[in-house]
């Protein structure tokens, strides 16, 4: 008998999907989510998965295989659809048998869906509107994750609780779907369940773990925060685009709205050209997770975080941390 009936019976069909004692992913997060996070996750009861962000198909390989040595349970792997070896990302996903890819950063690109379910594999995708959702289902992802613009990271327009109205009446009893988003306590968890969901993600509320790597001060920075720090990157000028980004505001996220500025100027008069002006805003933050996450410069780094960061007071084991979401779910639903 388990702690936790009513939630747990909600999760059937996305702890079944998973492989897990609970459908709560922590999901992935560049430089955050290597080995010792997603391990620790998966060792709890969760689902840890990988972020492979820019890595190389060697360093994926080094990291599927050191997570492997710490962990017997499933987790999954997180790819970028533009990464420009993906296909090679999949190979390696392939060697090591892993179980649930999940594609990330756009529509995934022709074959590759097929490519990994080849192997086996299952695979999940995000989708930002009812109708491409529809399609990739069709297509053969075999779950989704919706996630609204309280996410921390590179966010769509649309709020969780919206696109959770919208997606979850219209598929959820065809279809596992997982809601990501502004989650930092279990009665969210149960309202999403309630509502069709199969299981959730988060992100902001483990990124802290004292399983994380993450630098101290970046965690203190998480500390402090409260949600209207946790601010989506603005974009000044039409003909530089800008891809949104919620995170900790900083000399950096400051500065980032200077830089458009004069680079806007200087497109004004004639002094670069398009190309350029883009590729220029489009440059300013490379590198700019990882000088926050790894090297602890909160002030230039960014320091990624949703909204629920407001939650998130102190560093605490995973294992803590799932236990306490699945008994605030408990409590709630044993409420109803
Ligand atoms: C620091 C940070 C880095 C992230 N990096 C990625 C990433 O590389 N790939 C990805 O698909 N999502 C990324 N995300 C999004 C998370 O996987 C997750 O969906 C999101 O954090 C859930 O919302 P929450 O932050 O409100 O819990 C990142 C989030 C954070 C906070």
């Amino acid at each position: 008998m388990t702690a936790t009936p009513k939630t747990s019976a909600l999760m059937r069909r996305g702890a079944e999907f998973l492989g897990t004692e609970h459908a709560i992913l922590c999901g992935a997060m560049s430089w955050v989510s290597e080995r010792n996070l997603v391990s620790a996750i998966s060792n709890a009861g969760g689902f840890g998965v990988i972020a492979c962000g820019a890595m190389t198909p060697e360093l994926l390989d080094n990291e599927i295989a050191a997570t492997r040595a710490l962990t017997d349970k499933p987790f999954g792997v997180n790819l970028i659809t533009m990464h420009p070896a993906l296909f090679d990302l999949i190979a390696v996903c392939a060697r090591h048998k892993v179980g649930h890819v999940v594609l990330a950063g756009g529509i995934p690109p022709k074959g590759s869906v097929e490519a990994i379910k080849e192997f086996g594999a299952k695979v999940l995708v995000f989708a930002p509107t009812l109708a491409l959702a529809k399609k990739l289902l069709r297509s053969g992802a075999d779950a989704l994750v919706i996630e609204g613009s309280e996410a921390g990271g590179h966010i769509g327009p649309v709020s969780t609780s919206v696109l959770a109205q919208e997606f979850l009446p219209a598929l959820a009893a065809d279809h596992v779907v997982f809601v990501a988003g502004g989650i930092g306590r279990g009665e969210m968890i149960a309202s999403y369940l309630e509502m069709g969901a199969s299981g959730v993600q988060l992100g902001t509320r483990f990124a802290c773990a004292t399983e994380s790597i993450a630098h101290p001060a970046f965690k203190a920075a998480f500390f402090r925060g409260n949600a209207r720090d946790a601010v989506a990157s603005v974009q000044v000028d039409p003909r530089l685009p800008v891809i949104p980004v919620r995170a900790l505001k900083n000399k950096g996220t400051e500065e980032f709205t200077a830089k458009q500025v004069e680079v806007a100027k200087r497109l004004d008069e004639g002094i670069v050209d398009m190309a350029q002006a883009q590729l220029e805003i489009e440059h300013f933050w490379a590198g700019a997770l990882r000088r926050a996450v790894i090297d602890g410069d909160v002030e230039r780094g960014s320091v990624m975080a949703g909204q629920s960061v407001g939650m998130v007071n102190k560093e605490e084991p995973v294992a803590e941390i799932i236990v306490q979401l699945m008994a605030e779910s408990e409590e709630a639903l044993s409420r109803r």
